[in-house]
């Protein structure tokens, strides 16, 4: 199997305590930060901005991944990028220039990737693949954490990673969305190696044991 990365999303994190809730899912094994940036308009919810990602960044020991869940990411991805992203993943919905956003993502260093809903066709992804190193597939409808996996997610992930396989493509796979010891064996089953989670792992009162529960899928 390939190794699973587990990126803790800060949105179930206490939100008056970020620096020590970030350091003790880094202390706990986390891979990645999983950062769901929501701006009050693509979806129903408004959360971290720029400068909340420019100060994690200086305190991060591990890479910053994060989802930005905007109406206008053409125009604000890159301003994500200057602040840390490592990964910057935006909605396949909201681009107007995706493929051109994935070019420019790259050219300054970080890494493009692409979030998609899970009423979206995956037909849209298909010409951007060579282009982006991840793939976010939405089990849950962006905006909140805590929300039920939904089931259908499933044969989008194996969908997706037949096509990498296929076309010899150098990315992960990401699910997002009530990922926790119920789900996790089937969407690893199913082939994503990025395991994004909010409630299980920061509502845990063991992280470590949390995160190495979803890497070893041992429920
Ligand atoms: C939802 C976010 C997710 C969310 C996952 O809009 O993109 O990253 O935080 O939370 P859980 O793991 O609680 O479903
Ligand atoms: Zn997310």
């Amino acid at each position: 199997a390939q190794d699973i990365w587990v990126a803790p999303s800060l949105l179930a994190a206490d939100p008056l305590n970020f620096e020590t809730e970030s350091k003790s899912v880094e202390d706990a094994g986390a891979d990645l930060h999983h950062v769901d940036v929501m701006d009050g308009h693509f979806v129903p919810n408004l959360t971290f901005g720029i400068p909340f990602v420019k100060a994690l960044k200086k305190v991060s020991g591990i890479p910053l991944d994060v989802h930005i869940m905007i109406s206008n990411p053409d125009e604000m991805a890159m301003e994500y990028v200057k602040a840390g992203a490592d990964y910057l993943l935006f909605h396949v919905e909201a681009a107007t220039h995706a493929h051109r956003l994935t070019q420019v993502i790259a050219e300054a260093g970080a890494k493009p990737g692409l979030a998609i809903n899970p009423g979206t066709s995956l037909s849209l992804l298909e010409p951007l693949l060579p282009f982006v190193k991840m793939i976010n597939v939405m089990s849950v409808n962006p905006g909140f954490g805590g929300q039920k996996f939904i089931r259908e997610s499933l044969s989008r992930i194996s969908w997706l990673r037949n096509e990498i396989e296929k076309r010899s493509l150098d990315m992960r796979i990401q699910v997002d969305g009530g990922v926790n010891k119920e789900t996790v064996g089937s969407v690893v089953e199913a082939g994503a190696d990025v395991l994004v989670a909010g409630t299980a792992v920061y509502g845990a009162s063991d992280r470590k044991a949390a995160i190495e529960l979803l890497k070893n899928q041992n429920s």
